[in-house]
Order: structure tokens, then C-alpha cells, then sequence
């Protein structure tokens, strides 16, 4: 199939997203679960000089007090609860498309989610479909981190013979969101839509944790740019201070276009996953 030259980009309605990421995500969520887990790293484990109850009764502290009131009035903030050494640094981002509420569920979720993956670790992140959530015994400093990271991909794209108009098309899509998230407000979130053709839409997303510089996001987005799987139909890769991705969908229907393969992933780091 032949595809067209790209119509100019446009801004897409953030709900597009939602529904795009949902519908992706259908056959995942399990019914106990609201939220989608992607991934998460855990970092160094306790030593003799910390108490680790106490650390972790902190951790819960901040998350479900502290940030989750947070949560109500901004989609991204940092903060920390308790005294040294059992002093827990925290961060959340919700995605810039979600509620307030949601944005809560997910930073209350943290806690349940780290004692299950990370139980006997200091620091950890953890990837949500709908926020990032980390936290550490050490302040976070807000340069470009590249590690851990992950990639989440979907679906056999198209033909093989298309494949470099769509990476032509990935190009120029996340260099106009670059060029557009510098410029953009707190929330440092953005989403570009494209017709490659009457039959597939691209649509692609990029976020970067608020406190990077405008050089570090976009040197955060252009890496994970050059990660995702663009032979698919769908690819994000996440870093600690950004995430990158896109997804082909059906122009006529909006639906995720056909056939969808088992999901498959791959990223660096000590990951744990559960899809
Ligand atoms: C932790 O405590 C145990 C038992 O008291 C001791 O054997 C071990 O060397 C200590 N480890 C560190 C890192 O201090
Ligand atoms: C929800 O969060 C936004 C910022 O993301 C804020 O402007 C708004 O006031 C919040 N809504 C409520 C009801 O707190
Ligand atoms: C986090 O919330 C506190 C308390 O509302 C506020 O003072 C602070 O500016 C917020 N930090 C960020 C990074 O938004
Ligand atoms: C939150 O981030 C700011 C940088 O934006 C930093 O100055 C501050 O120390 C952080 N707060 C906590 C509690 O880590
Ligand atoms: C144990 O952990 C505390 C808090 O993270 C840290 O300040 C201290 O240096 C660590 N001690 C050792 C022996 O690693
Ligand atoms: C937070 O999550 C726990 C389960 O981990 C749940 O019991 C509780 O109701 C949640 N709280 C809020 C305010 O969402
Ligand atoms: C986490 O570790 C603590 C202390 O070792 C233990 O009491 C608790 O049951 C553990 N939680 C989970 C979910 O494994
Ligand atoms: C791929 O090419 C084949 C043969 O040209 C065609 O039948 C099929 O519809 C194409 N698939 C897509 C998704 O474009
Ligand atoms: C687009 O392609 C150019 C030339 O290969 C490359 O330098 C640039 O990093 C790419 N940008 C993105 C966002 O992929
Ligand atoms: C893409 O195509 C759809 C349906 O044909 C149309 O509604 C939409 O406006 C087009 N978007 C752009 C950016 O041209
Ligand atoms: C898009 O959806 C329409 C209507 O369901 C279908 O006929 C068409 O084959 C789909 N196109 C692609 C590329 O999946």
C-alpha cells in the first residue's frame, strides 16, 4: 500500500490518547486492577543502618498522604517524609491527559506495588500507563537519566515496503513534538497526530518530568525517539526522565489497525514486568 505525503500535524484531542491507550491495553488489564502496571526497576536494598519498617511505613506516608494530596491539584510533584537515614524522596508524574482522580489512584497504588515488586529495595520506579512513580534515600537530580529504561511494543505494524515512510514520518512527528515541548507549559506533555494515508493515523506522545531543562528533554525524547520499534504497531520507550511513543491507528475507524500480535517488550536494566 502506497502512503500519501503527511497532512500537517495537528494537536490531538487528548482523549484520542486515552481511548487509544485503553483500547491497546484491553485485552491486558486485568478485572482486580484499574491501573496498568508497565514496568518497574528496583534499586539497592537495605542495609544494617536503616530500619526498614520504618523506611517503608515513611514511604507509605508520603505516597498516600503527602503526594496523594498532591495528586488532587497538579499532575507532577516531588517531596519527601522522615528523618535520615530513613529519609524517603519521592516523585510522581501522572500522564498530562489524565483526572486528578486518577492521577491519586495511581500515586496511592505505589505503595501496594512496591511492597510487591520492590519489597526489599531503597529506590525504585515504577511505569504506569497513566504515571511514573519514584522513589529513593536519595534526592532525585533531575538531569537526564537513561537508566533503567524500558521499551513496550504491540502489534505487527505494516508492510515491510512502508516501513520507511513510517520511520520518515516517526522522524518528522517527534521533531515537531520536540520543538513543540520546549516551548510548552509545566505540564511538559504533548501529543502530534499525522494522516500517513486515508487508511492509517499516527499518533505520537512525548512527556518529560517538569524539572528537566528544555536541553535535557530534548536530548531525553530524542534517545527514546530513536528506540521505539517503528516495524510496529505501537512502541513507547521510558526513561526515568522522559517517555516517547507513538501508535498507527485506522483513519476511518480510529481503531488500532489490524492484525495484533502477542505483545512483545524488551529494555535495559533490572526490570521486573507483569503482562
Ligand atoms: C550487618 O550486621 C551483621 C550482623 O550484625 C554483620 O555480620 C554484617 O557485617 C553487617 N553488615 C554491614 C554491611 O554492616
Ligand atoms: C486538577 O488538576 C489541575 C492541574 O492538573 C488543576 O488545575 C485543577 O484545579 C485540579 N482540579 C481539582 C478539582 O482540584
Ligand atoms: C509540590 O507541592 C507543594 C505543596 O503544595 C508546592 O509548594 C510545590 O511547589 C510543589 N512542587 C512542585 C514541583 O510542583
Ligand atoms: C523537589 O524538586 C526540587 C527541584 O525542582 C528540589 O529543589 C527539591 O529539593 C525537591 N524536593 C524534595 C523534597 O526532594
Ligand atoms: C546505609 O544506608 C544509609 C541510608 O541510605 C546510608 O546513609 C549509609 O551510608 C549506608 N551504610 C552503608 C554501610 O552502606
Ligand atoms: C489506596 O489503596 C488501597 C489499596 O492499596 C485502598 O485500600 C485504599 O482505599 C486506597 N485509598 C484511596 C484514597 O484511594
Ligand atoms: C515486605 O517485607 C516486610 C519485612 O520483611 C514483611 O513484613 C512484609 O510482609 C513484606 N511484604 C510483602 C508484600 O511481601
Ligand atoms: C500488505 O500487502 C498485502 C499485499 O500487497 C496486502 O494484501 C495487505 O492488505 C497489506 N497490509 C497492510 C496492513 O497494508
Ligand atoms: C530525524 O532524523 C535526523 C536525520 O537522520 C536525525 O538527526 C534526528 O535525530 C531524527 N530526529 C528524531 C526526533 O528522530
Ligand atoms: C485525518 O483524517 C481524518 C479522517 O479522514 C480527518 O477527520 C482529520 O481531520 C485528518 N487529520 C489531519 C491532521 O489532516
Ligand atoms: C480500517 O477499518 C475499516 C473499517 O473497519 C476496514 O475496512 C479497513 O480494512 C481498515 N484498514 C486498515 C488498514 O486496517
Amino acid at each position: 500500500m502506497a502512503i500519501v505525503v503527511l497532512s500537517a500535524p495537528t494537536t490531538v484531542h487528548r482523549w484520542l490518547w486515552l481511548i487509544s491507550f485503553l483500547s491497546f491495553f484491553m485485552s491486558q488489564i486485568s478485572l482486580a486492577d484499574e491501573l496498568n502496571l508497565v514496568g518497574s526497576s528496583c534499586g539497592g536494598t537495605f542495609n544494617n543502618t536503616t530500619d526498614s519498617n520504618l523506611y517503608r511505613s515513611n514511604l507509605a506516608r508520603l505516597f498516600s498522604q503527602k503526594l496523594y494530596n498532591e495528586g488532587g491539584n497538579s499532575n507532577y510533584n516531588n517531596s519527601s517524609y522522615g528523618e535520615d537515614p530513613e529519609k524517603v524522596y519521592g516523585l510522581y508524574q501522572c500522564r498530562g491527559d489524565v483526572t486528578n482522580q486518577t492521577c491519586q489512584s495511581c500515586i496511592n497504588s505505589t505503595i501496594g506495588d512496591t511492597l510487591n515488586y520492590c519489597n526489599e529495595s531503597k529506590s525504585a520506579i515504577l511505569w504506569y500507563d497513566e504515571c511514573v512513580m519514584r522513589y529513593s534515600d536519595r534526592p532525585f537530580s533531575f538531569t537526564f537519566e537513561s537508566r533503567p529504561a524500558l521499551r513496550r511494543s504491540n502489534g505487527i505494524s505494516i508492510n515491510a515496503s512502508d516501513l520507511v515512510t513510517v520511520k520518515k514520518a516517526l522522524n518528522q512527528s517527534f521533531s515537531k513534538l520536540i520543538a513543540e515541548l520546549a516551548t510548552s507549559s509545566e505540564l511538559k506533555f504533548e501529543t502530534v497526530s499525522e494522516n500517513l494515508s486515508s487508511s492509517f493515523t499516527l499518533y505520537t506522545l512525548g512527556q518529560c518530568i517538569p524539572d528537566l531543562s528544555t536541553e535535557d528533554c530534548r536530548a531525553c525524547l530524542n534517545s527514546a525517539a530513536q528506540l521505539v520499534e517503528y516495524e510496529k504497531r505501537s512502541s513507547r520507550y521510558l526513561y526515568p526522565s522522559c517517555g516517547a511513543g507513538f501508535n498507527l491507528m485506522n483513519s476511518s475507524t480510529d481503531e488500532p489497525i489490524t492484525p495484533v500480535q502477542a505483545p512483545t517488550s524488551s529494555g535495559d536494566g533490572e526490570l521486573n514486568r507483569r503482562l
